[in-house]
């Protein structure tokens, strides 16, 4: 199979992870990289062997097939929207897009065109999450009763460079934390139907403390506390906690409870264990090893499936579909908040497809 040409558009903190990863996964080659400053595409294109192009050629590019979008939460729509415009597929760093409608639209064009959309995380394909889903799939927790999932942090002003876009719409522990654990959830558990939630502003400005903008007092506009009640459509109930407004806490990432027993999730920013049971008779918890591949960092493994579905004509896991039930799950939580209210989710999708055991290309 011939490798899929994906040209990276943002060149920023996360950029290295995936221009390293691209070259270990065979079905995609990294091609061209661009950012508004092209000074950052050409440092980009030069450690990684690709062309440094301005965004405009980048998208003209035939050669090029998958966009990799790569720009803060902002502007994933606009460079997503250019990207199948121009007629590539496309694959966004989280979240899909700010707005629900503007997520709605680029999966509404992608169809049209008949063009791949996918977005990150792709962490739920690495070997913990997928040794989770083997696990819940072969009933070793029975039924799923309820999950919890908790993000606390302080923020990431002190070791950010560029940390205002997390303050800003788009931002804040839910859109920018909130994709690892709920698309997590999903993959596991299954869609769902409704949330509730509250969420609160504790500190109206935020002061970086990280290098170059060191002392430089940022305003926030988004709340940087927010829980979430979620009810599954198979019935189980979730908690979810994420936030930038706490200091320490000894909460688990992940767990879920199911009929015969519990079971504990890997943090969802990672592609590794520990996985850990505890049957209804155990005394103990039990760590379970790992079924699958890809335990280390593998961001861009989403990119790779997707190029594969590109040549095959089939379908991918991390997809737009997902992204955007995830996307909508997020906004509900925020809506119900400030309308006092449980939200009826209009969007649903399919459980992504397990992983085999084999890899990607097996
Ligand atoms: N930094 C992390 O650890 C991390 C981890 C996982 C996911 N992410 C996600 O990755 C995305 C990028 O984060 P980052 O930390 O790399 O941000 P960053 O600010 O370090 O980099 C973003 C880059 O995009 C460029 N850019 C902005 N708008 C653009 C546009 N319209 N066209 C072309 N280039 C544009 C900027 O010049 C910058 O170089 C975000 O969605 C973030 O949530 C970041």
């Amino acid at each position: 199979m011939q490798p899929v040409k994906v040209g990276i558009v943002g060149c920023g903190a996360i950029s290295g992870i995936y221009c390293r990863n691209l070259r270990r996964f065979p079905p995609v080659e990294l091609a061209a990289c661009a950012d508004l400053d092209f000074a950052r595409a050409e440092a980009c294109a030069r450690e990684y062997g690709a062309r440094a192009l301005d965004v405009n050629t980048l998208l003209a590019d035939p050669e090029i097939e998958i966009v990799l979008d790569l720009t803060p939460p902002k502007a994933h729509y606009p460079v997503a929207l250019a990207a199948l415009e121009a007629g590539k597929s496309v694959y966004n760093e989280k979240p899909l897009a700010v707005e629900r409608e503007e997520g709605r639209r680029l999966l509404d064009l992608a169809a049209e065109k008949d063009l791949l959309v996918g977005c990150a995380p792709d962490t739920f394909l690495g070997a913990g999450l997928q040794t989770c889903r083997k696990l819940i799939d072969d009933g070793a927790i029975g039924e799923p009763v309820a999950a919890t999932a908790f993000m606390t942090c302080h923020g990431h002003e002190s070791w950010h460079p560029d940390p205002e876009f997390y303050y800003q719409v788009g931002g804040g522990p839910m859109f920018d934390m909130g994709p690892y654990y709920l698309t997590a959830l999903v993959c596991l558990i299954g869609p769902v139907r409704r949330a509730t939630g509250s969420t609160r502003i504790t500190f109206p400005t935020r002061t970086i403390t990280s290098e170059p903008k060191q002392g430089t007092v940022i305003p926030v506009d988004v709340p940087t506390h927010v829980a979430g009640v979620l009810d599954f459509r198979n019935g189980a109930i979730g908690t979810i906690i994420t936030t930038f407004d706490v200091w320490a806490a000894e909460l688990p990432r992940i767990e879920i409870y199911g009929s015969e027993g519990s079971l504990s999730v890997p943090d969802p920013n990672t592609f590794g264990g520990p996985v850990r049971i505890r049957g209804a008779g155990d005394e103990e918890w039990r760590e379970v090893p790992l079924t699958h591949p890809y335990p280390e960092n593998s961001r861009g493994l989403g990119v790779a499936d997707m190029a594969l579905a590109l040549r095959s004509g089939g379908s991918h896991r991390a997809s737009g579909d997902l992204a955007f039930h995830v996307l909508d799950i997020m906004h509900a939580i925020h809506d119900a908040s400030n309308n006092s209210a449980h939200v009826e989710l209009t969007s649903t999708c399919s459980r992504p497809e397990p992983m085999p055991v084999g890899g990607i290309e097996a």
